[in-house]
Protein backbone atom coordinates (compact mmCIF):
# COMPACT_ATOMS: atom_id res chain seq x y z
CA UNK A 1 0.00 0.00 0.00
CA UNK A 2 1.51 3.44 -0.98
CA UNK A 3 1.33 6.33 0.92
CA UNK A 4 1.36 10.13 -1.54
CA UNK A 5 1.42 13.37 1.15
CA UNK A 6 1.27 16.97 -0.16
CA UNK A 7 2.59 19.40 2.15
CA UNK A 8 1.50 23.33 2.21
CA UNK A 9 2.61 26.28 3.93
CA UNK A 10 5.25 26.00 6.47
CA UNK A 11 7.97 23.76 8.65
CA UNK A 12 5.55 23.18 11.06
CA UNK A 13 3.11 21.65 8.27
CA UNK A 14 6.41 19.86 6.92
CA UNK A 15 6.58 18.11 10.66
CA UNK A 16 3.61 17.23 11.18
CA UNK A 17 3.52 15.52 7.65
CA UNK A 18 7.04 13.59 9.02
CA UNK A 19 4.38 12.70 11.92
CA UNK A 20 1.72 11.65 9.29
CA UNK A 21 4.00 9.65 7.42
CA UNK A 22 5.66 7.53 10.48
CA UNK A 23 1.62 6.80 11.48
CA UNK A 24 1.33 5.32 7.62
CA UNK A 25 4.44 3.41 7.87
CA UNK A 26 3.14 1.70 11.06
CA UNK A 27 -0.40 0.85 8.93
CA UNK A 28 2.08 -0.69 6.41
CA UNK A 29 2.09 2.09 4.04
CA UNK A 30 4.68 3.11 2.44
CA UNK A 31 5.99 6.68 0.69
CA UNK A 32 5.33 7.54 -3.27
CA UNK A 33 5.72 10.31 -5.16
CA UNK A 34 3.30 9.07 -7.52
CA UNK A 35 0.09 10.00 -6.96
CA UNK A 36 -1.76 8.06 -9.47
CA UNK A 37 -0.26 5.37 -8.00
CA UNK A 38 -0.81 5.70 -4.32
CA UNK A 39 -3.64 4.19 -2.30
CA UNK A 40 -4.27 7.32 0.23
CA UNK A 41 -3.69 10.66 -0.33
CA UNK A 42 -3.10 12.96 2.42
CA UNK A 43 -3.42 17.05 1.94
CA UNK A 44 -1.45 18.84 4.52
CA UNK A 45 -2.92 21.97 3.97
CA UNK A 46 -2.29 25.40 5.17
CA UNK A 47 -4.59 28.28 5.33
CA UNK A 48 -2.26 31.42 6.24
CA UNK A 49 -3.68 34.01 3.81
CA UNK A 50 -6.31 33.77 1.41
CA UNK A 51 -4.39 32.59 -1.46
CA UNK A 52 -3.68 29.05 0.26
CA UNK A 53 -6.99 28.78 0.48
CA UNK A 54 -8.10 29.14 -2.63
CA UNK A 55 -5.11 26.77 -3.93
CA UNK A 56 -6.33 24.48 -1.69
CA UNK A 57 -9.51 23.90 -3.04
CA UNK A 58 -8.17 24.11 -6.77
CA UNK A 59 -6.00 21.16 -5.24
CA UNK A 60 -8.69 18.98 -3.76
CA UNK A 61 -11.10 19.55 -7.04
CA UNK A 62 -8.40 18.30 -9.13
CA UNK A 63 -8.38 14.81 -7.29
CA UNK A 64 -12.16 14.20 -8.49
CA UNK A 65 -11.56 12.97 -11.17
CA UNK A 66 -8.81 10.43 -9.59
CA UNK A 67 -11.40 9.44 -6.93
CA UNK A 68 -13.97 8.36 -9.96
CA UNK A 69 -11.82 6.33 -11.64
CA UNK A 70 -10.23 4.57 -8.45
CA UNK A 71 -12.99 4.57 -5.67
CA UNK A 72 -11.07 2.37 -3.42
CA UNK A 73 -8.21 5.18 -2.77
CA UNK A 74 -8.80 7.69 0.84
CA UNK A 75 -8.45 11.26 0.36
CA UNK A 76 -7.82 12.54 3.57
CA UNK A 77 -7.53 16.27 3.95
CA UNK A 78 -5.67 17.36 7.13
CA UNK A 79 -3.50 20.55 8.59
CA UNK A 80 -4.63 23.98 8.97
CA UNK A 81 -7.19 24.76 6.56
CA UNK A 82 -9.23 21.80 7.69
CA UNK A 83 -9.06 23.09 11.02
CA UNK A 84 -10.60 26.57 9.99
CA UNK A 85 -13.13 25.40 7.33
CA UNK A 86 -13.98 21.81 7.91
CA UNK A 87 -17.65 22.01 7.13
CA UNK A 88 -16.57 24.07 3.60
CA UNK A 89 -14.54 20.87 2.78
CA UNK A 90 -17.10 17.96 3.72
CA UNK A 91 -19.71 19.95 1.84
CA UNK A 92 -18.17 20.62 -0.85
CA UNK A 93 -15.87 17.71 -1.69
CA UNK A 94 -18.17 15.09 -1.45
CA UNK A 95 -15.20 13.00 -2.28
CA UNK A 96 -13.13 13.18 0.68
CA UNK A 97 -13.13 10.43 3.09
CA UNK A 98 -11.28 12.34 6.27
CA UNK A 99 -10.69 15.72 7.41
CA UNK A 100 -8.51 15.71 10.02
CA UNK A 101 -7.48 18.76 12.41
CA UNK A 102 -3.74 19.93 13.24
CA UNK A 103 -4.59 18.72 16.56
CA UNK A 104 -6.05 14.63 15.75
CA UNK A 105 -2.76 13.35 13.74
CA UNK A 106 -2.29 10.85 16.85
CA UNK A 107 -5.38 9.36 15.31
CA UNK A 108 -5.02 9.10 12.17
CA UNK A 109 -4.74 5.38 11.83
CA UNK A 110 -7.84 4.78 14.06
CA UNK A 111 -9.96 7.33 11.38
CA UNK A 112 -8.55 5.60 8.68
CA UNK A 113 -9.36 2.05 10.01
CA UNK A 114 -13.04 3.73 10.84
CA UNK A 115 -13.13 4.86 7.44
CA UNK A 116 -12.84 1.51 5.57
CA UNK A 117 -15.10 -0.36 8.27
CA UNK A 118 -17.68 1.59 8.20
CA UNK A 119 -18.08 3.40 4.73
CA UNK A 120 -19.10 6.75 6.59
CA UNK A 121 -17.02 9.80 6.00
CA UNK A 122 -14.85 11.09 8.86
CA UNK A 123 -14.96 14.61 10.27
CA UNK A 124 -12.36 14.61 13.77
CA UNK A 125 -11.42 18.13 14.49
CA UNK A 126 -10.11 19.13 18.02
CA UNK A 127 -9.94 22.16 19.36
CA UNK A 128 -7.51 22.06 21.94
CA UNK A 129 -4.70 19.20 22.89
CA UNK A 130 -1.59 17.64 22.34
CA UNK A 131 -0.82 14.50 24.27
CA UNK A 132 1.47 12.72 22.09
CA UNK A 133 4.78 11.57 21.01
CA UNK A 134 6.01 14.44 18.93
CA UNK A 135 9.35 12.68 18.12
CA UNK A 136 8.04 9.57 16.24
CA UNK A 137 8.87 10.76 12.93
CA UNK A 138 9.88 9.22 9.63
CA UNK A 139 12.15 12.24 8.32
CA UNK A 140 12.36 13.23 4.90
CA UNK A 141 16.15 13.60 4.80
CA UNK A 142 18.90 11.86 6.99
CA UNK A 143 20.97 14.25 7.85
CA UNK A 144 18.36 17.42 8.43
CA UNK A 145 15.62 17.18 11.70
CA UNK A 146 12.95 19.54 12.46
CA UNK A 147 12.09 19.49 15.77
CA UNK A 148 9.00 21.52 17.23
CA UNK A 149 10.11 23.02 20.37
CA UNK A 150 6.53 24.28 21.13
CA UNK A 151 3.29 24.07 19.85
CA UNK A 152 0.67 26.72 19.19
CA UNK A 153 1.06 30.34 19.49
CA UNK A 154 -0.64 33.03 22.46
CA UNK A 155 0.45 36.25 20.60
CA UNK A 156 -2.83 36.88 18.89
CA UNK A 157 -1.32 39.39 16.22
CA UNK A 158 -4.53 40.80 14.81
CA UNK A 159 -4.23 39.80 11.37
CA UNK A 160 -3.12 36.08 12.07
CA UNK A 161 -4.91 32.94 11.90
CA UNK A 162 -2.74 30.78 13.52
CA UNK A 163 -3.05 30.94 17.60
CA UNK A 164 -7.15 29.81 16.00
CA UNK A 165 -5.56 26.56 14.11
CA UNK A 166 -2.90 25.54 16.08
CA UNK A 167 -4.32 26.53 19.95
CA UNK A 168 -2.57 28.48 22.33
CA UNK A 169 0.97 27.94 23.13
CA UNK A 170 2.66 24.46 24.83
CA UNK A 171 6.07 23.98 24.91
CA UNK A 172 7.78 20.73 24.91
CA UNK A 173 9.81 19.25 28.00
CA UNK A 174 13.39 20.38 27.55
CA UNK A 175 14.52 17.07 29.14
CA UNK A 176 12.62 15.42 25.88
CA UNK A 177 14.26 17.55 23.38
CA UNK A 178 17.10 16.86 24.21
CA UNK A 179 16.93 13.27 24.77
CA UNK A 180 15.49 13.21 21.39
CA UNK A 181 18.38 15.56 19.46
CA UNK A 182 21.24 13.46 20.98
CA UNK A 183 19.09 10.25 19.62
CA UNK A 184 19.06 12.31 16.00
CA UNK A 185 23.01 13.39 16.56
CA UNK A 186 23.83 9.86 16.83
CA UNK A 187 21.86 8.56 13.96
CA UNK A 188 24.06 10.80 11.82
CA UNK A 189 21.75 14.02 12.11
CA UNK A 190 23.81 17.24 11.23
CA UNK A 191 21.54 20.16 11.27
CA UNK A 192 18.50 20.51 13.30
CA UNK A 193 16.07 23.21 13.24
CA UNK A 194 13.83 23.62 16.33
CA UNK A 195 10.76 25.38 15.58
CA UNK A 196 7.65 27.29 17.31
CA UNK A 197 5.57 29.82 16.38
CA UNK A 198 7.74 31.85 18.69
CA UNK A 199 11.13 30.37 20.00
CA UNK A 200 11.68 33.34 22.02
CA UNK A 201 9.05 32.51 24.68
CA UNK A 202 9.48 28.97 24.81
CA UNK A 203 9.30 27.54 28.39
CA UNK A 204 6.58 29.65 30.21
CA UNK A 205 4.53 26.82 31.13
CA UNK A 206 6.65 23.90 31.89
CA UNK A 207 6.81 22.10 35.26
CA UNK A 208 10.80 22.55 34.75
CA UNK A 209 11.64 25.81 34.13
CA UNK A 210 13.43 26.62 31.11
CA UNK A 211 13.97 29.75 29.32
CA UNK A 212 15.00 29.83 24.81
CA UNK A 213 18.48 30.55 25.81
CA UNK A 214 18.64 27.61 27.69
CA UNK A 215 17.51 25.89 25.85
CA UNK A 216 19.55 26.57 23.25
CA UNK A 217 22.66 26.28 25.06
CA UNK A 218 22.28 22.93 26.49
CA UNK A 219 21.36 21.92 22.68
CA UNK A 220 24.70 23.27 21.45
CA UNK A 221 26.60 21.15 23.89
CA UNK A 222 25.03 17.79 22.36
CA UNK A 223 28.05 16.34 19.98
CA UNK A 224 28.09 16.19 16.70
CA UNK A 225 25.44 18.64 15.91
CA UNK A 226 27.13 20.91 13.61
CA UNK A 227 24.64 23.46 12.88
CA UNK A 228 21.39 24.45 15.05
CA UNK A 229 18.58 26.36 13.34
CA UNK A 230 15.52 28.26 14.84
CA UNK A 231 12.62 29.74 13.77
CA UNK A 232 10.29 32.02 14.42
CA UNK A 233 11.95 34.55 16.36
CA UNK A 234 9.55 37.56 17.71
CA UNK A 235 10.81 40.70 18.45
CA UNK A 236 9.10 41.13 21.82
CA UNK A 237 10.84 38.19 23.31
CA UNK A 238 14.42 38.79 21.90
CA UNK A 239 16.60 38.70 24.68
CA UNK A 240 20.39 40.09 25.57
CA UNK A 241 21.18 36.59 26.80
CA UNK A 242 20.11 34.61 23.21
CA UNK A 243 22.25 36.96 21.52
CA UNK A 244 24.95 36.01 24.21
CA UNK A 245 24.55 32.49 23.17
CA UNK A 246 24.34 32.37 19.88
CA UNK A 247 27.38 34.81 19.55
CA UNK A 248 29.49 31.95 22.00
CA UNK A 249 28.28 29.03 20.45
CA UNK A 250 29.96 27.49 17.16
CA UNK A 251 27.36 25.02 16.02
CA UNK A 252 24.39 27.95 16.61
CA UNK A 253 23.78 29.24 12.94
CA UNK A 254 24.53 32.99 13.03
CA UNK A 255 21.33 33.22 11.14
CA UNK A 256 18.04 35.04 12.66
CA UNK A 257 15.08 34.83 11.22
CA UNK A 258 13.27 38.25 13.28
CA UNK A 259 9.46 38.85 11.35
CA UNK A 260 9.77 42.93 11.22
CA UNK A 261 5.72 42.91 9.59
CA UNK A 262 5.66 46.50 9.35
CA UNK A 263 7.75 49.80 9.77
CA UNK A 264 5.68 52.03 11.40
CA UNK A 265 4.48 52.20 14.93
CA UNK A 266 1.15 52.72 14.32
CA UNK A 267 0.57 49.71 12.47
CA UNK A 268 2.51 47.65 14.64
CA UNK A 269 0.58 48.52 17.44
CA UNK A 270 -2.57 47.54 15.15
CA UNK A 271 -1.27 44.12 14.55
CA UNK A 272 -0.86 44.13 18.26
CA UNK A 273 2.99 43.17 17.81
CA UNK A 274 4.17 44.00 20.98
CA UNK A 275 7.30 46.49 20.06
CA UNK A 276 8.24 49.92 18.18
CA UNK A 277 10.03 50.30 15.10
CA UNK A 278 13.05 51.89 17.62
CA UNK A 279 12.78 48.77 20.13
CA UNK A 280 13.26 46.02 16.56
CA UNK A 281 16.39 48.99 15.42
CA UNK A 282 17.66 48.25 19.19
CA UNK A 283 17.83 44.81 18.43
CA UNK A 284 19.47 44.63 14.90
CA UNK A 285 21.97 47.07 16.13
CA UNK A 286 22.53 44.50 19.27
CA UNK A 287 22.80 41.48 17.04
CA UNK A 288 25.29 42.95 14.27
CA UNK A 289 27.43 44.53 17.10
CA UNK A 290 28.07 41.29 18.54
CA UNK A 291 27.73 38.61 16.41
CA UNK A 292 29.30 40.29 13.32
CA UNK A 293 28.48 38.46 9.89
CA UNK A 294 25.04 37.84 11.37
CA UNK A 295 22.13 37.44 8.42
CA UNK A 296 19.28 38.82 9.90
CA UNK A 297 16.14 37.47 7.20
CA UNK A 298 12.34 38.69 7.70
CA UNK A 299 8.63 38.67 7.13
CA UNK A 300 6.83 42.04 5.94
CA UNK A 301 2.87 42.81 5.99
CA UNK A 302 1.70 45.20 2.88
CA UNK A 303 -1.78 46.68 3.18
CA UNK A 304 -3.04 46.31 6.56
CA UNK A 305 -6.22 48.08 6.96
CA UNK A 306 -5.44 51.75 7.81
CA UNK A 307 -2.15 51.17 6.35
CA UNK A 308 -1.42 54.49 4.70
CA UNK A 309 1.02 55.71 2.24
CA UNK A 310 3.52 57.35 5.09
CA UNK A 311 3.50 53.94 7.19
CA UNK A 312 4.10 52.13 4.11
CA UNK A 313 7.60 54.50 3.44
CA UNK A 314 7.97 53.80 7.01
CA UNK A 315 8.85 50.32 6.07
CA UNK A 316 10.98 51.20 3.83
CA UNK A 317 12.95 52.71 5.35
CA UNK A 318 13.42 50.03 7.99
CA UNK A 319 13.94 47.58 4.93
CA UNK A 320 17.18 50.40 4.06
CA UNK A 321 18.08 50.78 7.59
CA UNK A 322 18.30 47.22 8.39
CA UNK A 323 19.74 45.62 5.27
CA UNK A 324 18.14 42.34 5.85
CA UNK A 325 19.80 39.71 3.69
CA UNK A 326 16.50 38.34 2.44
CA UNK A 327 12.59 39.27 3.30
CA UNK A 328 9.30 36.87 2.86
CA UNK A 329 6.96 39.87 1.52
CA UNK A 330 3.15 39.39 1.84
CA UNK A 331 0.32 41.67 0.84
CA UNK A 332 -2.33 41.92 3.58
CA UNK A 333 -5.15 39.10 3.58
CA UNK A 334 -7.85 39.12 5.49
CA UNK A 335 -8.67 36.21 8.07
CA UNK A 336 -12.12 35.42 9.05
CA UNK A 337 -12.45 35.41 12.88
CA UNK A 338 -8.78 37.67 13.40
CA UNK A 339 -9.88 41.38 14.75
CA UNK A 340 -8.01 42.35 12.25
CA UNK A 341 -10.70 41.30 9.71
CA UNK A 342 -12.85 43.85 11.20
CA UNK A 343 -11.12 46.94 10.72
CA UNK A 344 -11.85 49.55 8.21
CA UNK A 345 -9.69 48.92 4.90
CA UNK A 346 -9.64 51.84 2.37
CA UNK A 347 -6.22 51.18 0.38
CA UNK A 348 -7.41 49.81 -3.24
CA UNK A 349 -5.60 46.66 -3.96
CA UNK A 350 -4.14 48.03 -6.90
CA UNK A 351 -2.63 50.26 -4.77
CA UNK A 352 -1.32 48.06 -2.31
CA UNK A 353 0.05 45.73 -5.25
CA UNK A 354 1.88 48.51 -6.17
CA UNK A 355 3.48 49.48 -2.98
CA UNK A 356 4.17 45.48 -2.80
CA UNK A 357 6.56 45.29 -5.95
CA UNK A 358 8.38 48.65 -5.07
CA UNK A 359 9.33 46.48 -1.82
CA UNK A 360 10.11 43.69 -3.50
CA UNK A 361 12.39 45.94 -6.03
CA UNK A 362 14.82 47.41 -2.93
CA UNK A 363 14.35 44.33 -1.15
CA UNK A 364 15.89 42.63 -4.11
CA UNK A 365 18.64 45.06 -4.77
CA UNK A 366 19.61 44.80 -0.69
CA UNK A 367 19.68 41.03 -1.01
CA UNK A 368 21.81 41.27 -4.58
CA UNK A 369 24.26 43.40 -2.59
CA UNK A 370 24.71 41.52 0.57
CA UNK A 371 24.87 38.31 -1.77
CA UNK A 372 28.03 40.17 -3.59
CA UNK A 373 29.73 40.64 -0.52
CA UNK A 374 30.21 36.85 -0.04
CA UNK A 375 32.08 36.36 -3.31
CA UNK A 376 35.96 35.09 -3.10
CA UNK A 377 35.17 34.21 0.34
CA UNK A 378 34.98 30.76 1.45
CA UNK A 379 32.01 28.92 3.37
CA UNK A 380 31.25 26.02 4.85
CA UNK A 381 28.10 24.19 3.40
CA UNK A 382 25.71 21.61 4.08
CA UNK A 383 25.41 19.66 0.73
CA UNK A 384 21.81 19.18 0.02
CA UNK A 385 21.12 17.27 -3.10
CA UNK A 386 21.43 17.45 -6.51
CA UNK A 387 20.90 21.36 -7.95
CA UNK A 388 18.87 21.84 -11.12
CA UNK A 389 21.32 24.40 -12.52
CA UNK A 390 23.43 21.97 -14.25
CA UNK A 391 24.65 18.54 -15.06
CA UNK A 392 26.87 17.45 -11.84
CA UNK A 393 26.30 20.66 -9.82
CA UNK A 394 24.74 20.02 -6.42
CA UNK A 395 22.92 22.43 -4.07
CA UNK A 396 23.89 23.47 -0.61
CA UNK A 397 23.36 25.73 2.27
CA UNK A 398 25.85 28.09 3.82
CA UNK A 399 25.39 29.17 7.53
CA UNK A 400 23.37 32.37 6.86
CA UNK A 401 20.56 29.67 4.69
CA UNK A 402 21.56 30.83 1.38
CA UNK A 403 21.77 28.43 -1.33
CA UNK A 404 24.34 28.10 -3.30
CA UNK A 405 25.12 25.87 -6.66
CA UNK A 406 28.50 24.18 -7.33
CA UNK A 407 30.12 21.57 -9.01
CA UNK A 408 30.79 18.29 -7.41
CA UNK A 409 29.94 14.74 -6.48
CA UNK A 410 27.17 12.86 -5.53
CA UNK A 411 28.50 11.63 -2.49
CA UNK A 412 29.05 15.05 -1.26
CA UNK A 413 25.42 14.83 -0.38
CA UNK A 414 25.18 15.10 3.20
CA UNK A 415 28.13 16.20 4.23
CA UNK A 416 29.47 19.83 5.00
CA UNK A 417 32.16 21.16 2.63
CA UNK A 418 34.04 24.03 2.12
CA UNK A 419 32.95 26.29 -1.09
CA UNK A 420 34.23 29.47 -2.37
CA UNK A 421 31.66 31.68 -3.17
CA UNK A 422 32.18 32.60 -6.96
CA UNK A 423 29.10 34.57 -8.15
CA UNK A 424 26.08 36.42 -6.16
CA UNK A 425 22.41 36.63 -7.86
CA UNK A 426 19.92 37.92 -6.60
CA UNK A 427 18.34 34.13 -5.43
CA UNK A 428 21.45 32.24 -4.90
CA UNK A 429 24.81 31.95 -5.15
CA UNK A 430 27.20 29.96 -7.49
CA UNK A 431 30.51 28.10 -6.14
CA UNK A 432 33.01 25.85 -6.45
CA UNK A 433 34.00 23.17 -3.56
CA UNK A 434 37.61 23.86 -2.49
CA UNK A 435 39.73 20.93 -1.75
CA UNK A 436 41.50 22.75 1.10
CA UNK A 437 39.93 22.82 4.82
CA UNK A 438 40.00 18.83 4.79
CA UNK A 439 40.23 19.15 8.57
CA UNK A 440 36.83 19.96 9.09
CA UNK A 441 35.34 17.84 5.97
CA UNK A 442 37.77 14.69 7.96
CA UNK A 443 36.09 14.84 10.82
CA UNK A 444 32.26 15.18 9.89
CA UNK A 445 32.54 12.23 7.34
CA UNK A 446 33.94 10.39 10.49
N1 LIG B 1 -2.01 38.31 5.65
C1 LIG B 1 -0.77 38.40 5.11
N2 LIG B 1 0.31 37.84 5.64
C2 LIG B 1 0.15 37.14 6.78
N3 LIG B 1 1.04 36.46 7.54
C3 LIG B 1 0.38 35.91 8.59
N4 LIG B 1 -0.92 36.22 8.51
C4 LIG B 1 -1.09 36.98 7.40
C5 LIG B 1 -2.21 37.60 6.80
N5 LIG B 1 -3.41 37.52 7.33
C6 LIG B 1 2.48 36.43 7.25
C7 LIG B 1 3.28 37.05 8.39
C8 LIG B 1 3.90 35.86 9.04
C9 LIG B 1 4.10 34.92 7.88
C10 LIG B 1 4.31 33.50 8.22
O1 LIG B 1 2.89 35.07 7.15
O2 LIG B 1 4.26 37.89 7.83
O3 LIG B 1 5.13 36.16 9.69
FE1 LIG C 1 0.67 34.56 14.05
FE2 LIG C 1 1.80 36.46 15.57
FE3 LIG C 1 1.63 33.93 16.49
FE4 LIG C 1 3.32 34.51 14.48
S1 LIG C 1 3.44 35.32 16.59
S2 LIG C 1 1.88 32.76 14.59
S3 LIG C 1 2.21 36.10 13.37
S4 LIG C 1 -0.10 35.31 16.06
Amino acid sequence: MKAYIETFGCQMNESDSERILYLLENMGYSKTVDISDSDIIILNTCTVREKAKNRLYGHIGNLKKLKEGRKDVLICVGGCASQDLKEKIIDDFPFVDIVFGTMNIPELPELIEERISTGKRICSIKEEGFDYNIFSVSRTRKFKALIPITIGCDNYCSYCIVPFVRGCEKSIESEDIIKNIRKLAGEGVLEITLLGQNVNSYGKNLDKPCTFSELLEKISEIENIKRIRFMTSHPKDFSDKLINVIRKKDNIVKHIHLPLQAGSNKILKEMNRGYTREDYLSIVENIRSRIPGCSITTDIIVGFPGEERKDFMDTLDMVEKVRFNRAFTFIYSPRTGTKAAKLEDKIQAIEKRKWFNELIEIQNRISYEENKKLAGKKFEVLVEGKSTRGKNMLEGRLENNEIVNFKGEKKLIGRIVSVTITEAKSFYLMGELSNENPVREKLIAG
